[in-house]
């Protein structure tokens, strides 16, 4: 079934255009959709295909994937180093939801609610005031009336509260909610759901892999945040997730160093997903060993790293909302929250491993890494915010085939289908 193709059948709730969501335009309902993901995440890679532009609009749709993905699923927040010392705290909102990671005493990590069980203020406000996300605190003290609550969440002084017997009774569940916290190499995810299955198992299959990058011990040396933008996270994550748009994109920046007709996107059918390796093109490689061209590197590569690591970029995503890229030199970390069906914030951390932290190129590493990530980031922004442009067109209702090289793509249908529908493609 193509959705874009299809007239309203009058399946709906009344609606006057007998759309399920509403939708006044023709635009396929969120049950068409979900039978169109279902559908496409069933086919075979050689059969797969883009979805229309309503996958990308639909606020129903939206609406699931708040409720099914991101008040379900694991979501990477930062690392761990972030959070390094006891007391640090890193503030995020997930779909509205305004969290905090913090360091307790006892050197655990938890994922805190921030909003406070009195009258609702936000635990942090005065920092979110000032334009801060992270700092290190002892305690957290309400702004409101004051209630105070220490690293691990639990509710240590509420001034002038001897009266209520309310109070009494019920203090020792006013604590700062706790979410589900999970670190994977190094990484730092929260989870919503109380009762969500651990995140680990689902990566088995990269292990090995991974093993020699050594991921849990880099450290961030520069986070880069870009402001609200006026696009839908699917369309940036999907650019997100390709290598085929280097060769058009990435034209002058990326391409030259690694090519799209050198990636290997054939590597995983997994749906909670992928990987591939960015080759070097030969003719910017730094010099040949054992058969492999090396990739140019901006600080010694890591130690024990071979020839054909040293060939090539991992790109590994994580769904649903998450990249980074191990290569010899740094590490590159990159998330996509969505702030509402149609914008989204986007932030990218440079690592390095501890053994390059005195290194005296480092800072000038750092200062010209993000200028050619800022280059980059224009670069895709160019793109998926002329796609978002594009959507309300009456020829953006079916998606072309998909490239070999658009695999993610394809993985994330299944992923899709698997948490939206409850369908295993
Ligand atoms: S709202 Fe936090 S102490 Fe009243
Ligand atoms: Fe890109």
């Amino acid at each position: 079934m193509q959705a874009g193709a299809k007239a309203h059948n009058g399946n709906g709730n009344g609606s006057l255009n007998g759309s399920r969501n509403g939708s006044p335009s023709g635009d396929p309902s969120t049950q068409e959709l979900l039978d169109l993901i279902v559908e496409h995440a069933s086919r075979p890679m050689e059969e797969a295909q883009a979805l229309p532009a309503g996958y990308y609009t639909s606020e129903g749709l939206y609406e699931l994937e708040v409720e099914r993905i991101f008040k379900k699923d694991w979501l990477y927040v930062c690392r761990t180093d972030e959070v390094e010392n006891p007391g640090d705290w890193y503030s995020a909102e997930i779909v509205g939801e305004p969290i905090m990671l913090v360091r307790g005493k006892d050197m655990q990590i938890r994922a805190m609610s921030r909003v406070c069980p009195h009258r609702f203020m936000d635990i942090l406000k005065v920092e979110r005031e000032n334009g801060l996300d992270h700092g290190n605190k002892d305690s957290f003290v309400c702004p409101y009336h004051s209630w105070a609550f220490n690293t691990e969440g639990d509710l240590t002084g509420a001034p002038l509260m001897n009266r209520s017997t309310l109070f009494e009774r019920e203090k020792d569940s006013y604590c700062l909610k706790n979410f589900a916290v999970e670190v994977w190499q190094g990484f730092v995810f929260v989870n919503m759901d109380p009762d969500a299955e651990p995140l680990g198992p689902r990566f088995a299959e990269m292990e090995e892999v991974l093993a020699p990058y050594r991921l849990d011990e880099w450290k961030v040396v520069e986070r880069i945040d870009w402001p609200d933008s006026p696009v839908t996270w699917k369309l940036a994550m999907d650019n997100g997730r390709e290598c085929y748009h280097h060769q058009g994109a990435h034209s002058e920046s990326i391409e030259p160093l690694w090519p799209s007709h050198l990636v290997d996107a054939d590597t995983t059918d997994s749906e909670y997903f992928y990987y591939q390796k960015m080759f070097v093109d030969p003719k910017g490689a730094i010099g040949e060993e054992d058969g492999h061209f090396i990739q140019p590197v901006v600080l010694p590569p890591l130690d024990g790293l071979t020839p054909y690591q040293r060939s090539h970029s991992l790109l590994v995503g994580l769904y649903p909302t998450m990249w980074f890229s191990p290569g010899p030199d740094v590490l590159l970390v990159a998330k996509w929250w969505p702030t509402g069906p149609q914008s989204h914030k986007f932030d990218l951390a440079l690592c390095v491993h501890p053994s390059r932290l005195d290194h005296p190129d480092l800072e000038k590493v750092r200062a010209e890494t993000k200028e050619w990530l800022l280059q980059i980031q224009e670069e895709d922004f160019r793109m998926v915010s002329g796609i978002q442009e594009m959507l309300g067109s009456d020829h953006a209702r079916r998606g072309g085939a998909l490239s070999h090289l658009e695999r993610p793509m394809w993985t994330f249908q299944k992923y899709m289908a698997k948490r939206l529908a409850g369908a295993n493609a």
